[in-house]
């Protein structure tokens, strides 16, 4: 199977052809690739021309992304012209949405960035005193308490949200593994890479330079939340995208885990308190049923009643839990027709060197 070609079902449950919007499947809108990609557990970066091409069969409007992590299916469907309403329960994937998805507009300029840079901050010294000789030098860390609260003293909250955007990005790359799980001297792992070379500052100017280049307007009102996928309420959705955590084979799917540093930088960790005796100065892990084998049968059904009025599309892969004719069959419950789509991927995931790679096949699974 290609990347650009709209794949046949590996199957479906009735027979009734696929033909909305074919002409689209060809053209997926060149901005989605320049998409800003994070380092981040499940992004779909890499999946989205497959992903375009699945979607290109639907008839949709607007869209819901409740899961939405890096952003990047939000993106492309905004791209793809429809309203799109993007939510995450981390509050830092949703800032990311909101300078992408959300923000039609707002760009950071030269002035602004060097206000941001050099502007004096409030004195806090909170990320100095908390994460010392953990992940970050101390001057990258003095940048960081004095740049967040500037950042935080924008006016206009797009501005804001990108401005976040760059400085997440700037984090993962600065960051050797990626990930904020092990902390101290990290430097078996720095393999002469540039990322690791560069200061936060200098990463945060240039990645202010990318986010601004994926500021566009799709001419619709975008919006972005932070919530628990179970307590959204939105109404006159077409079509859901769902792409929840699953549950592994081993070791455990938890987002704060990896990403505990950002969640808590996007806040300045207010109701968020660090617990002290963890080495990486971890924050309280946040429950999703998803993540346990007792509860991600039951939150499946629940989710697909709950979006049962909409289109569904479930991103899924061969080895997460449940397997694939359970998703199939409960999605059937509440959907006429369901069809799945399927194709190899490779994830990359940790540094050149120890590098996991896993191949698996992964789905999507279409209900209408
Ligand atoms: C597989 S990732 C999504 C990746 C995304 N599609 C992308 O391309 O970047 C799953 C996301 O679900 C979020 N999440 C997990 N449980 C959730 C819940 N109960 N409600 C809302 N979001 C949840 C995580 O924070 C994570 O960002």
């Amino acid at each position: 199977m290609t990347n650009m070609t709209v794949d046949l079902p590996l199957f479906a449950a009735t027979t009734s052809p696929s033909t909305a919007r074919s002409s689209e499947a060809m053209a997926m809108p060149e901005r989605v690739m320049l998409y800003p990609e994070l380092r981040y557990m499940g992004s779909k970066k890499r999946l989205l021309p497959w992903i375009h091409g699945v979607l290109s069969t639907l008839d949709f409007e607007t869209a819901l992304d409740p899961f939405s992590g890096t952003g990047s299916v939000g993106y492309l469907m905004k791209a793809m012209g429809r309203r799109v309403v993007a939510s995450d329960f981390l509050n830092f994937s949703h800032v990311v949405a909101r300078a992408t998805i959300e923000n039609n507009d707002t760009r950071l300029d030269d002035s602004t960035v060097d206000d941001l840079i050099h502007g004096g901050g409030d004195g806090r010294r909170f990320i100095q005193d908390t994460f010392s000789g953990v992940f970050y030098t101390a001057d990258d860390l003095r940048f960081l308490d004095r740049l967040s609260c500037n950042i935080r003293l924008l006016p206009n909250p797009h501005a804001q949200s990108l401005a976040f955007a760059a400085l997440f990005r700037s984090c993962l790359k600065r960051q050797p593994r990626g990930v904020f799980t092990v902390s101290g001297d990290l430097s078996k792992y720095d393999d002469g890479r540039r990322d690791l070379r560069l200061s936060l500052e200098d990463h945060f100017r240039e990645q202010v330079s990318v986010y601004n280049d994926a500021v566009f307007d799709n001419g619709r009102k975008n919006i972005s939340y932070n919530s628990d996928v179970f307590d959204i309420d939105v109404k006159n959705i077409d079509l859901v995208y769902l792409d929840p955590p699953y549950v592994p084979r081993s070791d455990d799917n938890c987002y704060v885990k990896r990403y505990h540093f950002l969640e808590g930088l996007s806040a300045y960790w207010e109701d968020m308190p660090i617990k002290q005796a963890t080495k990486v100065k971890k924050i309280e892990k946040k429950y999703t049923p998803f993540s346990y084998r007792r509860t991600a049968i039951t939150a499946f059904d629940d989710m697909f009643s709950k979006f049962s009025q909409s289109q569904i599309v479930l991103s899924y892969s061969s080895n997460g839990y449940p397997g694939l004719e359970d998703l199939v069959s409960m999605m059937g419950k509440y959907k006429k027709r369901v069809e799945v789509f399927q194709r190899q991927h490779r994830y990359h995931f940790g540094n050149h060197a120890q590098a996991v790679r896993s191949s698996v096949l992964e789905y999507l699974i279409v209900g209408r």
